[in-house]
């Protein structure tokens, strides 16, 4: 990325026009987070509901004060640890900062991301006279896929207007979003509370406190191809995904396709063609290895393709239940679930 791109990225911010911007985790939509136009117009274009806050990314640790009060201990060892880093900090919010970030709540969520073009445009939208301060979504449609790689984010707004200026800056390396840890109101036993699993792990974050964090757990243990009603549908691909357990999963794809539906499958191994004798169709049916940093790495761009494969039904077989999967089951459950 040279400095002209960064330059044009900042001005744009300046202007209180929208970015794609990448971040270690997944692309973002980002606004200058002090100005109320540019914010509304996040909204407008993801179709996302006005009452849920965004996060504003900072270029370091030291900005923390600008943007929060009455800052617990625990945030600063965890900010201390993390940042930069896929970690979100909910704090209570110091008064100046915008309703429309904070969705009128009076919490804002925080974080300093790693990702090199990130900081270079965060760092030049400050040098510039700019906020530094900025509020990104994923730059996805409400409810929809998140974007890991700068053609995911061209592809869910072709209609921008005016068109959406888009930094690539490769495949994000992370591949799902920030863990957020929720320090505005620690529970009784002082604990901060972990209301997004993500790439940083509560293991982590307890050995960083010292002490222990509270984990508010998904559902880990699903036995049936289909997922409780609990989650929000969130995360999702256009086409009807399904979790199934590996001990029923070619069971279950035959099934279907001898009701004639196409299948698409995500699973960790060969795919059913291949146990049914036949050859991979290598675009609906997606191996992917046993390990839980590159399947977060790869798992938007594989349910993209699945998506794209003009399938009735994604199959998607459930990970282990082990703590390192807790942020892809947490993406793959909200995925499945429909109302
Ligand atoms: O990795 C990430 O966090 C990415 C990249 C772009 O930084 N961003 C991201 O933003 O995932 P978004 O808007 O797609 O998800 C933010 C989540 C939402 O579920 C939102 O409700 C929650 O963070 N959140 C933000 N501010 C909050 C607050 N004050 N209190 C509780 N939850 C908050
Ligand atoms: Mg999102």
């Amino acid at each position: 990325m040279n400095q002209d791109e960064i330059n044009a990225a900042a001005q744009t911010l300046l202007d209180g026009k929208l970015l794609g911007l990448p971040t270690e985790t997944v692309y973002g939509l980002a606004a200058d987070a002090t100005n109320d136009a540019a914010l509304h117009a996040i909204f407008a274009l993801k179709g996302r509901p006005q009452n849920h806050p965004l996060i504003i990314h900072l270029h370091d640790e030291a900005k923390l004060d600008d943007w929060a009060i009455n800052i617990p201990q625990a945030a600063r060892a965890l900010a201390k640890a993390f940042w930069p880093g896929p970690l979100t900090l909910i704090l209570q919010r110091a008064p100046h900062v915008s309703a429309v970030v904070t969705g009128g709540q009076d919490t804002v969520g925080l974080r300093c991301p790693a990702h090199d073009v990130a900081q270079a445009v965060l760092k030049r939208f400050a040098a510039v006279g700019g906020s530094g301060a900025v509020a990104a979504p994923s730059a996805n449609r409400f409810g929809k896929l998140s974007p890991t790689t700068a053609a995911h984010v061209r592809e869910e707004f072709t209609k921008a207007n005016p068109p959406l200026l888009v930094l690539d800056g490769g495949a994000c390396e992370v591949g799902i979003e920030s863990t957020i840890v929720d320090c505005s109101r620690l529970t009784e036993t002082g604990q901060p509370v972990v209301l997004r699993p993500g790439a940083i792990s509560a293991a982590q974050i307890a050995t960083a406190l010292g002490g222990g964090v509270y984990v508010d757990k998904p559902n880990t243990n699903a036995t049936t191809p289909r997922v409780s009603g609990s989650l929000d549908s969130h995360y999702a691909p256009q086409t009807e995904m399904v979790l199934v357990p590996s001990d029923v999963f070619d069971e279950f794809v035959v099934e279907k396709l001898m009701q004639g539906a196409v299948v698409g499958t995500l699973r960790f191994s060969e795919g059913v063609s291949a146990a049914l004798g036949g050859e991979p169709t290598t675009e609906k049916e997606i191996k992917v290895a046993k390990n839980a940093k590159t399947y977060a790495h790869d798992l938007y761009a594989n349910l993209r393709k699945l998506d794209h494969a003009h399938c009735d039904l994604i199959a998607v077989e459930t990970p282990p239940q082990s703590a390192e999967w807790l942020g892809v089951w947490d993406r793959l459950s909200r995925g499945a679930y429909r109302e």
